[in-house]
């Protein structure tokens, strides 16, 4: 289908028509790649940011994997001179995978324990909370829920304030979790969702995201993306069963994102690949192209999740968190500290 897209613009310039720029799908050509601004790298190596989440007011939270448990707080993304301050050290746990605001100052934060890089310590993960409606008392973070029996966990959606899927890419599947109650149970299990046999680590089922009914998910080491109907609760809809929307071509697929710039609509998902250091976009049949970094390139070095803007003026611009190659360095052997990059999507259609 790109090929096609490109031929008709290939004769569009030969005969000299103007490039259409950004009309409905069909007739129109992304110019790629996307621009990539940098937003801001961390001093450190390594430093591998694993969540990212927007506030409403347009400030970033990310949470780091490594060196250890860390929760930064960025401003001014959409400027040239964000600020950025360590909000919280985890030192109970060395880990965290996802951050997500379930009420309004409230972050939901998953995390436990890893001895190497995506091996869990058995039943360390757990559902976190860090209060910040306080601002006369610190910063506090508590353990909510603890996932005894899970293994290793990257990512949650919320289906309420008090309620969560949990994404648990060693085990292959998706647990809910009732913080109110402070109690999990099974909610789906799918062969979509399993690491393959070949993967170097059990990292199957990656990000998941609640979108239009269905639960959509990544699978890391097969470079899969799917999705299943969930009921209202997250629990798969009777007699439903996973579908695959496309195979990217990688050995890895990460986060994503749901999202429209320019002419996307919001049902594009947009992808990081974090091994070949690439971002694709992916449309709801599948087709999917790569927009910005490449894998001998340091632009988007080691994508890991990313997330759009979400004050007016700055909804285009997707916000892409990286590892800095950590687990697979560019060129097999350069690195950098993790950084947050700002993708402008409004070119996208
Ligand atoms: C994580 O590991 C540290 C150091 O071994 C330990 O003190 C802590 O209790 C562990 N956390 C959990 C949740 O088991
Ligand atoms: C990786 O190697 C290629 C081919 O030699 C080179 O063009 C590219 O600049 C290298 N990447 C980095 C980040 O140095």
């Amino acid at each position: 289908m790109w090929l096609s897209l490109g031929f008709v613009s290939l004769l569009l310039s030969v005969v000299g028509l103007p490039q259409a720029s950004c009309r409905p799908q069909a007739s129109c050509q992304p110019s790629l790649p996307l621009p990539v601004r940098e937003v801001y790298k961390f001093p450190t190596f390594p430093t591998y940011l694993e969540g990212i989440y927007a506030r409403a007011n347009g400030d970033l939270l990310a949470v780091t994997a490594f060196p250890d448990a860390f929760v930064y707080y960025l401003t001014g993304v959409d400027t040239d001179s964000p600020t950025v301050t360590l909000l919280q050290h985890f030192t109970e746990i060395n880990t965290l995978t996802s951050i997500i605001e379930t009420s309004p100052d409230v972050f939901t934060i998953l995390g436990g324990n890893t001895s190497a890089y995506a091996t869990a310590v058995p039943g360390t993960f757990g559902v976190w909370e860090l209060d910040l409606r306080s601002p006369h008392h610190p910063a506090q973070a508590r353990e909510m829920v603890r996932l005894s029996s899970g293994g290793f966990m990257t990512s949650m959606d919320m289906i309420s304030p008090t309620n969560v899927l949990v994404a648990d890419a060693s085990m292959g599947l998706v647990w809910q979790v009732d913080l109110q109650s402070k109690t999990y149970e099974l909610a789906l299990q799918d062969p979509l969702m399993d690491s393959p046999s070949w993967a170097p680590a059990p990292v199957g089922i990656s990000n998941i995201k609640l979108h239009h009914g269905y639960l959509y998910w990544s699978n890391a080491f097969a470079a899969t993306f799917s999705r299943i109907p969930v009921t209202v609760d997250g629990f798969a809809a009777p007699g439903a069963r996973g579908e695959l929307i496309t195979t990217v071509r990688s050995i890895f697929l990460d986060k994503f994102a749901f999202g429209g710039g320019g002419g996307g609509t919001a049902d594009t998902v947009w992808a990081m690949t974090n091994a070949d250091s690439r971002v694709v976009a992916i449309r709801p049949d599948g087709e999917y192209l790569t927009v910005a970094g490449q894998s001998d390139q340091m632009t988007v070095a080691g994508g890991v999740t990313g997330v759009f803007g979400r004050v007016p003026g700055d909804t285009h611009t997707f916000y892409v968190a990286t590892g800095g190659g950590f687990n697979f360095p560019i060129n097999g052997s350069i690195v950098e500290p993790g950084k947050i990059v700002a993708i402008d999507t409004s070119g996208f259609c």
